[in-house]
């Protein structure tokens, strides 16, 4: 007799291929690589199958473990074989797969530009590339037994694949894209439209076409089945001038279809009571280790050992989006006052300049630290009494959530994620007990210095301050509430589709 059928059937879960060009600790140039590593970790936490596709840089492949080859793709356009690597991430229960394609990926320097900071020459094709495996990966054309419900794409980089899917012929995936920077495009000359695979009819404005050339961004926003962003309020300001950079028409058209969920801190490595990279842990209620990571940051970073100097942290890329500009320009004044700045950063080679300038002019007040550092950026964050980030627009930001946490009250331009994330100390809100930074408005040096000054002032308050690094160190940033938020969206997105996808039968499975 054949046993009843259970009255509720475990549901299969859901299986996701997260595609990104950075995730640490691989490999990171930003906030990318945080989310990259921790968005799949915690959706995994919650039962989601995911599984993170990766170019084989050679930082990724040379750390390789446990990695195995897992499949070859010998049929992409223009290319000869490429291999699938599989491996694993250091501390990391979510499996890799790397292309591994050694002419593009393997090189010394960075991912996306080389060691004198110019944009790879081959991008289009390195990323072209990367873009058709992942399409591949989510067809039935598959070489992998594992086939995903939903190809998750990040930034343009990857931003090709839902155009790739939209064209392929049978049942593909549903794609969702997901915009970290919509500075960053992936524009190119419009011949690398059918040079990448893409019918000529594409190239329209109703398609991958953006004001005479081809975009891999605008194709990923053209053609995924959803678009997300890292905040609401960028979600919001996408959408019109001048945050839009040329796609507002597309993503207010679209806006049906546009979600914005804030990203999270992972508690792990940002807590500063069991941070390794600190000398002295601390929480709420234990102050004395705040002080020493201030001590060991003004001698690390040669600063005047002096307790009674407010020091002003900055942790960042240097590039004009930050609006750092304005900090050097209002520091002389600041200065004055006295403070004390930290700043550790790289990235554009004239704000490096003015930075070592500034350090040179100021000395034992000022420090540069130009350079990408882990160990630092974590002192900064503890060690700095206020953290400033005057970022003309950002998508999210991980730093004011960073710093909020570890007791370092930020000053913060209106916008986007910061918006989202920092409660402004006006009487009230410090009142109600909510106030957790210092919020400003209009993007002028004397927006910034003003909110900097009400900052020190409130500092000088201790009554005040310790009530705002409380409330910042009491929030909850966790990735796990982020997860849910893109769970339920893959849930909805699936729900969305006019068939449900199907269930393809493999046609080939590779060791
Ligand atoms: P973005 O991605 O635009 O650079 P985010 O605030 O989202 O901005 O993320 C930046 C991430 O990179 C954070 O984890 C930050 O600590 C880190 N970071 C940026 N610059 C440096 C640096 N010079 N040294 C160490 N970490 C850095
Ligand atoms: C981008 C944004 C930043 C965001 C990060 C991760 O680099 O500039 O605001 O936090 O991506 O989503």
């Amino acid at each position: 007799m054949t046993p009843p059928a259970p009255l509720h059937q475990a549901a299969a879960p859901l299986k996701i291929l997260f595609v990104t060009p950075e995730v640490r600790p691989v490999v990171q140039t930003g906030g990318l690589a945080d989310v990259s590593a921790a968005l799949p970790a915690a959706l995994r936490r919650l039962g989601v199958d995911v599984r993170i596709l990766l170019p084989g840089y050679r930082a990724a492949v040379g750390e390789r473990k446990k990695m195995r080859l897992c499949a070859r793709i010998g049929d992409i356009p223009e290319h000869g074989e490429v291999r699938l690597l599989s491996a694993g991430l250091p501390h990391s229960d979510v499996p890799l797969l790397l292309v591994d394609y050694p002419i593009y990926y393997d090189r010394e320097g960075g991912p996306y530009l080389d060691a004198e900071g110019h944009e790879w020459p081959d991008n289009a094709w390195r990323f072209g590339l990367f873009s058709h495996v992942a399409a591949r990966l989510g067809s039935a054309g598959s070489p992998l037994a594992w086939r995903p419900d939903i190809v998750h794409c990040n930034d343009w980089q990857s931003a090709l694949a839902p155009a790739l899917m939209h064209f392929m012929p049978g049942r593909t995936a549903a794609t969702l894209m997901t915009v970290h920077n919509l500075a960053y495009q992936g524009v190119f000359a419009p011949q690398f439209a059918t040079r990448l695979g893409l019918p000529a009819s594409s190239f329209h404005m109703q398609g991958v076409e953006y004001y005479g050339r081809f975009s891999f961004l605008k194709a990923g926003l053209y053609y995924a089945d959803h678009l997300s962003t890292v905040s609401p309020t960028y979600a919001e300001e996408i959408q019109s001038e001048p945050l839009g950079f040329g796609l507002q028409g597309l993503l207010a058209a679209r806006k049906q279809a546009l979600t914005g969920i804030l990203n999270g801190v992972d508690a792990e490595r940002w807590n500063p009571a069991s941070d390794p990279f600190l000398p002295a842990p601390f929480g709420p209620g234990h102050w004395d280790g705040k002080q020493a990571n201030k001590t060991a940051l003004q001698q690390t970073l040669g600063l005047e050992v002096r307790p009674d100097r407010p020091i002003l942290g900055v942790v960042s890329r240097l590039t004009p989006q930050k609006g750092l500009d304005l900090l050097l320009a209002a520091a002389p004044r600041l200065l004055e006052t006295p403070v004390q700045i930290a700043m550790v950063g790289n990235g554009d080679r004239d704000l490096e300049r003015d930075w070592l300038a500034l350090q040179a002019r100021h000395p034992g007040a000022v420090a540069a630290h130009i350079g990408f550092d882990e160990r630092l950026s974590h002192l900064v964050e503890a060690g700095a009494d206020i953290f400033v980030m005057p970022s003309r627009f950002e998508p999210c930001g991980l730093n004011q959530m960073y710093s909020q946490l570890y007791g370092t009250p930020p000053v913060v331009h209106a916008t986007g994620g910061l918006a989202d994330t920092v409660v402004d100390a006006t009487a009230s809100a410090v009142q109600a007990g909510e106030a957790t930074g210092f919020v400003f408005r209009e993007m002028t040096a004397r927006a910034l210095e003003h909110a900097l000054l009400r900052a020190l002032d409130a500092y000088r308050d201790e009554h005040t301050w310790r009530r705002l690094q409380l409330n910042g160190m009491s929030r909850d940033f966790s990735w796990d509430h982020s997860a849910r938020g893109y769970l339920a969206l893959y849930r909805s997105i699936l729900a969305a589709r006019p068939h449900p996808p199907a269930r393809i039968e493999c046609s080939a499975v590779l060791p």
